[in-house]
């Protein structure tokens, strides 16, 4: 996830977009640019860190120019650096290019591009693109916004993007696909931004491009918005009614509930471009090379902390379940501590967020030092894990802010479902007939998931109900144990409720003297897996009047006879349950954290990154 914004009008461009890529920091943040079009120049300025870092960049220069590009960076392909950040150049220097999206078809593109000639500076999919425009334009005979359109219907992938010419000082020129991009109209200037945070300070009208679409805009002229298929488009204007503060959050009023809400598009992010149910080909492009290794691993041991540490759990029955190898997940502050047994058959997966927590970097140091192979799940590219592993896969959950983990576990599962068929496939330990029903039901998750949030207002009365509680119990049994564990960290974390996961049988050896008419328990009890056995964990709690809030799969009778609240999810296959079960009890903790009004996206004594042990 990126951060673009662009302006065109009377106004000194560069302030303006320094200012505008603030408010948009918070999509990216490893890297940022802008390009200043003046005296049939375009003048580019960017560096590696955070949009300060270009602040200073630039401060004392002269940038004179009222039309600009800015881009603040997540990065996807190629590590933060300078070279990488965008503005991307052409090689003649007259066109400049910032993007947000992925480009999947950019390796094919790059090789073409490359025997013509062009020269690539940048590791990222984003100069594919202005290379390819480039080429058009010089060898077919057409002006800028056609070779755009042509540009345009050669690209796979997601795009928000928007080019500036040295040849056309009144013009801005932008499309979009999958990827968000919204046009301010102001009075004779125009703002383009990746969300309306930097516009709404100027002008409340705004267009918001659809997919496909192209924006033409000129100085002082009207906007002209056609598709790629060459279609003419009237500009739909909206007026925003959100205020800037709201707005910052998407329109949420934490980025927890924003995260949250983000889960559709990024358990799909996490999957696209590495699945293709048609032809049964499951690719993690970054773990290619090391098929063969899962296919002879004697053993996977995954190491994480904290949520990372949860995903671990659900990864240990993926991979025993479908692929067949053995499985250990560690806590990596133990595991770097109590002298292991490493062998170089055994894989390591480490599994982070951010990429940067210490126990786990450590983990990897000395399990790499023993010669095991190390793969790594992070979601922050370029962070200390994704450079210290051999290999890895990386989620495209985009930046999380809360520090509350969660789109960011569900992105961590899905690649593990990933790897997981990638090496049952390898290793020939599931028939095709499953294979290849995993593969059509995992194109659906997005869809569930969203379905799932719709319990919403639900979980908010049943939050209500709960919220001067003082415990909580969560039980769930094969993959819902890990969604039960990450269910209560989730409401510790936030709402500083006490709250413990168990596997719902081990409930009788302890956990079962604490129930009473105050206890609630939750209880994750879908359909298939253990189901009966856990319509009998339920009734064991009910005997002693114990609370059930009860996540149960849609249609389910058995269970909401028993329990006192039902939150229905819709049915899928066992394995993608921890996906879609997970949300709700995020939801939960959510409000029952704002009901105590607790800071949810900054939760006493918690970092969103532990880089110290
Ligand atoms: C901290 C965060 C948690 C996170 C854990 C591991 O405790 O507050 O949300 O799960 O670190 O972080 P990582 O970045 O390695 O996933």
């Amino acid at each position: 996830m990126c951060g673009i914004f662009a302006y065109i009008g009377q106004r000194e461009a560069t302030s303006l977009l320094i200012k505008g890529l603030l408010r948009l920091e918070y999509r990216g943040y490893d890297s940022a640019g802008i390009a200043i079009q003046a005296n049939n120049e375009v003048q580019t300025f960017k560096t590696r860190g955070k949009v300060a870092d270009l602040g200073r960049l630039i401060d004392g220069k002269t940038i004179a120019g009222t039309l600009g590009i800015a881009h603040t960076r997540w990065a996807t392909h190629g590590e933060p650096n300078t070279i990488n950040a965008h503005p991307h150049w052409s090689n003649s220097k007259r066109l400049a290019i910032i993007h947000n999206g992925i480009i999947e078809n950019y390796a094919i593109l790059k090789k073409e591009l490359s025997n013509r000639g062009y020269v690539f500076e940048s590791e990222t999919d984003t100069e594919v693109m202005i290379h390819l425009i480039d080429d058009i334009l010089t060898n077919e005979n057409v002006d800028i916004v056609e070779a755009l359109r042509i540009a345009l219907n050669q690209v796979i992938g997601a795009y928000a993007i928007v080019i500036v010419s040295a040849d056309h000082p009144d013009l801005l020129l932008a499309a979009k696909k999958s990827s968000p991009l919204v046009v301010g109209i102001g009075n004779g200037e125009y703002f383009l931004a990746s969300d309306a945070t930097p516009i709404v300070e100027y002008t409340k009208n705004v267009v918001y491009l659809e997919d496909e679409e192209i924006a033409i805009i000129r100085r002082n002229q009207e906007l002209e918005i056609k598709t790629i298929r060459n279609q003419p488009i009237t500009p739909y204007v909206q007026k925003l009614e959100m205020n800037l503060q709201t707005l910052e959050k998407g329109g949420f009023p934490h980025f927890m509930l924003k995260e949250i809400y983000e889960q559709p598009r990024s358990i799909g992010d996490s999957m696209r471009g590495r699945v293709s149910p048609k032809d049964g080909i499951v690719a993690l492009g970054g773990i290619i090379d090391y098929e063969q290794k899962f296919a002879s691993a004697s053993r996977i041991i995954i190491v994480g902390c904290g949520t990372s540490w949860h995903a671990g759990l659900v990864g240990e029955y993926l991979f025993e379940d479908i692929a067949r190898i053995p499985v250990e997940v560690e806590y990596a502050s133990e595991f770097r501590y109590r002298n292991p047994v490493i062998n170089e058959s055994d894989i390591v997966v480490a599994i982070s967020q951010s990429g940067e927590t210490a126990d786990t970097l450590a983990a990897v140091e000395l399990a790499k030092s023993r010669g095991a192979t190390i793969l790594g799940i992070c979601n922050v590219v370029g962070s200390s894990i994704a450079r210290a592993t051999h290999a890895g896969s990386y989620t495209h959950a985009g930046p999380e802010i809360g520090v509350a983990s969660t789109k960011a576990f569900t992105a961590q599962v899905t690649v593990l479902v990933l790897m997981a068929l990638m090496a049952a496939n390898k290793r020939g330990t599931i028939s095709k007939s499953r294979y290849y029903e995993i593969l059509s039901e995992l194109a659906s998750i997005p869809g569930k998931v969203q379905k799932a949030l719709e319990s919403n207002d639900k979980i908010l009365k049943i939050a209500e109900t709960f919220k001067n509680s003082s415990n909580f119990l969560y039980l769930g049994r094969g993959y819902n144990f890990p969604v039960a564990l990450e269910g209560a960290l989730k409401l510790k974390e936030i709402s500083y409720i006490h709250a413990e996961g168990y596997p719902a049988a081990e409930m009788k050896h302890g956990p079962i003297a604490l129930i009473d008419a105050d206890m609630p328990v939750v209880v994750i009890a879908t359909k298939k897996g253990s189901y009966d056995k856990i319509v009998s964990n339920i009734e064991e709690v009910k005997a002693r009047k114990g609370r059930i809030i009860a996540v149960v799969t849609e249609g389910d009778t058995a269970v909401k006879h028993l329990a006192d609240y039902v939150i229905e999810i819709p049915e899928t296959d066992e394995i993608f349950v921890p996906l879609v079960a997970t949300i709700p009890l995020q939801l939960l903790a959510y409000h029952i954290a704002v009901l105590r009004d607790c800071n949810v996206d900054q939760p006493r004594n918690l970092a969103k990154s532990v880089t110290v042990e």
